[in-house]
């Protein structure tokens, strides 16, 4: 693995599926990310939001915001107080709905039963895929339907946060800030059979998956993007 800072594409090796990472385009400060349907949100640690067109990032609103979801179910944040944002013609127009501390609003729904336990702590859903979570022992992830029931136990890995893509690929981070996928995924085993490392050179604080692009956020804050 070779890493530099000045250029911009600065690994090209085969790694599992994952041919080349570059940096992505420059946002400084970014605290967490979300990839879907193509589109790219973040936010950074001033709670300022932006979307990502083409190579620039554009700020979202003046809205403040911790955390940003974009899905099939449009795109949602959700402020410091806990209040529930949706985007509406480009506007964050406040909504119903209360958010957890660290939970994604889903890209199921935007409410799930089993948030209201305070056994998940971190959420992330599919269309394709269900719901995956992490609980709060950190040591395990749970892959279910958007219901209450059915959620499993994945043994493995200690993870602290865990990313569904729109077309079903599961991501996660471990406590030492290292990227697995998921593999062995299907209908009958939705759960997949194994965790297979994505090698970073860094140390990754969140990640989001779209479109075969894996979106890493470093612990520094440094944005990164893999390409399949
Ligand atoms: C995270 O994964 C790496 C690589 O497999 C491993 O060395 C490390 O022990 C893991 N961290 C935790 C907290 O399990």
């Amino acid at each position: 693995t070779i890493c530099g800072s000045a250029v911009t594409v600065y690994q090209l090796k085969m790694m599992g599926g994952i041919v080349f990472l570059q940096e992505g385009p420059r946002l400084s400060s970014i605290t967490q990310i979300d990839a879907g349907l193509g589109k790219v949100v973040a936010v950074n640690r001033f709670n300022q939001a932006f979307v990502l067109i083409g190579t620039r990032w554009y700020r979202l609103s003046s809205v403040s915001l911790k955390h940003i979801s974009v899905g099939p179910a449009g795109m949602w944040g959700a402020s410091n107080t806990n209040r529930v944002y949706k985007s509406v013609a480009g506007n964050m127009l406040q909504s119903s709905g209360i958010y957890y501390y660290y939970f994604h609003v889903n890209k199921c729904s935007l409410y799930c039963p089993t948030c209201s336990s305070s056994l998940i702590l971190y959420y992330s859903c599919s269309p394709n895929n269900g719901c995956w979570g992490v609980d709060t022992s950190f040591r395990r992830i749970v892959p279910s339907n958007c219901g209450n029931s059915g959620w499993l136990y994945v043994a493995g890995q200690s993870m602290t946060m865990i990313e569904v893509g729109t077309d079903g690929s599961v991501f996660g981070v471990n406590r030492s800030g290292q990227v697995f996928q998921r593999i062995g995924i299907s209908i009958r085993l939705p759960q997949g059979s194994a965790w297979r490392s994505v090698p970073m050179c860094m140390s990754i604080r969140h990640v989001s998956y779209d479109l075969g692009r894996l979106w890493a956020v470093t612990t520094s804050g440094l944005l990164m993007q893999c390409t399949h």
